[in-house]
């Protein structure tokens, strides 16, 4: 998407010099990964995983153990010593992820590191986090306290060590208020949740043509199967549960009523990276007469989701250069959520990502840019 002519005059940061590290919990090379792209979903040509050999041994060079706190026997199942070293706390988590941020940016002479979470879709905490940043910062201390899930104990170190943050997953991450208190104090963005990369994205498009023509949508299904990682931990009821409600709400959004909805993911092994989203519309016409709506959607999960992860990086570090903190809502045409209201139709969510933009055009530089910055765009 950055590639478009909407964002040529941005100045982002040309992708050579982008710099790629990480946290994991698995052991495994990226090149190994990356081959099974080939052998299992046949996505990525031989010729150019053997051209990317080299860039990806050395973005494995730099890809840091992980935290699995607070343990979900799920993840557990692959976790792999000494991959995700154990942390009596979130607070000693938090430290070691700070200190591996802030070495990654100076080892590699960075201006500035954007955090992305890709890691697998958790549960929802059980207990409601505190509100007030203080709060939450003084339970950090206390060891097995389940409530405060890895992606947001990930958003914690990010915004101490003054990186940017983006939430591409249904997890919590940056979305507790206390947190972006956190965010909002240290002058940093963060936008997110869940990436829309497929199913969605098709909803966000087709809903509002409901709307505008006014047929009365009375039912919408979805059912999706895959065959990665990501589907195997999504078999699991309680890390499903997350990316279900997702993937549900926007419908009902857009068209200012709740028709009948059903969404169901299932893993399918021989699916490999590859999803197919079938999705059933009965909406009522003239007289009330009733019709049906049916697509689908046959992607490949990974050659959706890594540009949009590359364009977020991307847009962050250019709202970071221009001095804009806090939540990013005109990134919102990237994702299915959003920690603050916004409109959920396709084309709206366009208009405010490139009417950011253009205000770049007129406004080179916002130093002493305001929180929520994007007040203006909202
Ligand atoms: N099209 C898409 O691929 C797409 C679209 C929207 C959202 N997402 C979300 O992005 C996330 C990643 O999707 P994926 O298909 O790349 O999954 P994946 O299973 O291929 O990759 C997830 C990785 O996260 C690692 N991981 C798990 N827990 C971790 C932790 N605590 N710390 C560090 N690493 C951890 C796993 O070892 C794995 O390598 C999922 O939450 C998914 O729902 C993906």
């Amino acid at each position: 998407v950055t590639e478009l002519p909407p964002f040529s005059h941005l100045q982002l940061t040309p992708l050579p010099k982008v710099v790629v590290g990480g946290h994991e919990v698995r052991g495994g090379r990226l090149r190994d990964h990356a081959d099974r792209m080939w052998k299992e979903s046949r996505a990525i040509s031989p010729d150019l995983l053997e051209a990317a050999s080299a860039a990806l041994d050395a973005a494995d060079s730099r890809i840091r153990p992980g935290t699995c706190l607070p343990a979900s026997p799920r993840i557990l199942k692959f976790v792999e010593e000494p991959w995700a070293p154990f942390d009596a706390t979130a607070r000693q988590a938090v430290a070691r992820l700070r200190q591996d941020i802030e070495s990654f940016r100076m080892e590699n002479d960075l201006g500035h590191v954007v955090v992305v979470n890709i890691a697998s879709t958790e549960h929802l905490p059980r207990e409601p986090l505190p509100q007030q940043w203080h709060e939450l910062d003084s339970l950090l201390d206390t060891a097995a306290w389940p409530a405060l899930p890895s992606s947001s104990i990930y958003a914690i170190a990010a915004f101490e060590a003054n990186a940017s943050y983006i939430n591409f997953t249904p997890s919590l991450g940056a979305t507790p208020a206390a947190i972006q208190q956190l965010a909002l104090s240290r002058r940093l963005p963060h936008a997110g949740y869940d990436g829309k990369s497929g199913e969605t994205m098709l909803k966000a498009v087709l809903a509002p043509m409901f709307a505008a023509r006014h047929l009365h949508v009375s039912s919408w299904v979805g059912h999706n199967i895959l065959g990665n990682l990501d589907g195997w931990v999504l078999q699991d009821a309680t890390h499903k549960e997350p990316k279900l409600r997702s993937k549900d709400h926007l419908v009902g959004e857009v068209l200012g009523y709740a028709p009948q909805s059903l969404v169901s993911i299932e893993f399918i092994e021989s699916m490999g990276d590859w999803k197919t989203a079938w999705n059933h519309i009965h909406f009522e016409g003239f007289m009330s007469t009733r019709m049906a709506f049916q697509f689908t959607w046959q992607g490949c999960d990974s050659i959706l989701a890594a540009p949009l992860v590359i364009d977020l990086a991307r847009l962050a570090e250019r709202a970071h250069r221009d001095g804009e903190y806090g939540p990013m809502p005109w990134l919102s045409f990237f994702f299915k959520s959003s920690p603050t209201p916004v409109p959920q139709d396709f084309a709206s969510q366009w208009d405010a990502l490139t009417a950011w933009s253009e205000s770049k055009k007129v406004s080179r530089s916002t130093a002493g840019a305001t929180p929520s910055t994007l007040d203006r765009h909202s």
